[in-house]
């Protein structure tokens, strides 16, 4: 049985209090709290097996090689990828998008291409592909979305033709919690000859997601956002396709040899397996121990469970948010297509007041565009208020938030 109340117990960091009132983290969606389970791996690491992995024959590099290999091995077990060669350990979904763009974008993309995004894409999956069409001439074709955030198919397949090599979009969106049927999008794309690029790191965290059942070419997640440490992420990517790509970072670890011809006075160099080929240098191994445990602990949950308690919290806000008179909340209200994000305003008050004030009473929500600016626009929006959920939140937080909320629409 799922108990939120039992959960909480595994987080040091909800015992605080904030300006005299219990601590209510409703921040999940930019990144979530740490179980003691991540912080005990990462402390048990430093202090028991630190060493650089894949390089010395000494016992604590070979334990640090074996946590370190592991991690992706039980990453790879959690999205159902075929093996961990698919798995590529990066800093977060920045990088991951990053890697797919400079790796695979840079050779496979030119003038007259298209790279097909939405209008609720977060920043990080537009700005590198706009970086990179500015290189190669290609051309980055934004994707309309219905007014209350959610995707048109019939537009989509619309959007669809032989010049789109690529469709890049997020599994769910970090403004409005909305999830997109991206194994529908996915099989379009592949129908029309595009590969598929998921941003995950709003849904990994959330819900089931098996890659073998989406059948993306692509997936981007970041490890903070789901109980792990900051500055590690995945790439999830098909092997056949990550084995054609070009390393994106260029060093030690990524390389199996550098040969130098003293007569030609040229190195000739060729690529380390999958998936050290895309991970160049001293990787970020406590990263990837503190990651390993943050999955660990998600499957101990089952992540059914996780997106059934986020499901029941969030329609519960939904309808208890109706009792604010002076609030609007953005995005579909039906509250069973969407994970547990919930963007809104208060009448008169500007989205950053509105996060101080919630602070004063102890609650820590998100303001402003969330990096995702051309979805602002589209709502014609110049910032939100934004409280997002995961396991530890309780009914009861959420009637403090309301509380709150009705207190400081009254206060004006
Ligand atoms: C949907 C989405 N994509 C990408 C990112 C970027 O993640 P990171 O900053 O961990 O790279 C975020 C972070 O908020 C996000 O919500």
């Amino acid at each position: 049985m799922f108990d939120p109340y039992k959960v909480r117990e595994d987080f040091p960091i909800l015992k605080r209090k904030i300006n005299n009132h219990p601590l209510i983290y409703f921040d999940n969606a930019a990144t979530s709290q740490k179980p003691r389970q991540v912080i005990d791996a990462i402390k048990e690491y430093y202090e028991q097996h630190n060493a650089n992995v894949h390089r010395a024959v000494h016992t604590l590099s070979l334990e640090a090689t074996e946590l370190y290999e592991e991690a992706h091995g039980e990453v790879a077990k959690f999205i159902g990828a075929r093996s961990m060669e698919e798995v590529v350990f990066v800093r977060g979904t920045t990088e991951a998008i990053n890697l797919v763009a400079y790796s695979w974008g840079l050779k496979s993309l030119k003038q007259g291409d298209e790279v097909l995004v939405t209008l609720m894409e977060h920043h990080s999956n537009i700005v590198p592909w706009e970086i990179l069409s500015k290189i190669k001439g290609f051309k980055v074709k934004y994707l309309d979305v219905n007014n209350d955030g959610t995707i048109n198919h019939e537009a989509f397949k619309e959007a669809l033709s032989p010049k789109v090599k690529i469709v890049c979009v997020t599994h769910v969106s970090n403004v409005t919690g909305v999830i997109n049927d991206v194994k529908l999008l996915a099989k379009i794309a592949h129908e029309n000859g595009a590969l598929m690029l998921v941003d995950g790191a709003q849904s990994i965290p959330h819900i089931p997601v098996k890659v073998k059942d989406l059948d993306c070419d692509f997936l981007a997640f970041s490890g903070h956002k789901m109980l792990g440490p900051t500055g590690i992420g995945v790439l999830y990517g098909k092997r056949e396709i990550l084995e054609k790509m070009e390393p994106f970072h260029g060093g030690g670890e990524m390389i199996r040899e550098v040969s130098f011809n003293p007569k030609t006075r040229k190195c000739t160099i060729s690529w380390n397996d999958l998936p050290w080929k895309f991970e160049a240098g001293t990787p970020n191994i406590c990263g990837g121990v503190g990651l390993m445990a943050a999955v660990k602990y998600l499957k101990t949950l089952g992540m059914e469970n996780v997106k059934a308690h986020e499901c029941t919290l969030t329609e519960y806000a939904m309808k208890r948010l109706k009792e604010c008179e002076k609030t609007t909340v953005y995005g579909p209200q039906d509250s069973t297509i969407k994970c547990g994000i919930i963007p809104f305003n208060i009448e008169g008050f500007n989205s950053h007041d509105v996060a101080l004030l919630l602070d004063s009473y102890g609650i820590m929500i998100r303001s402003g565009f969330h990096c995702a600016q051309p979805l602002h626009q589209k709502f014609k929006l110049s910032s939100s208020a934004r409280a997002s959920f995961y396991i530890y939140n309780t009914k009861e937080e959420i009637d403090s938030f309301i509380e709150a909320l009705k207190e400081i629409e009254q206060s004006l």
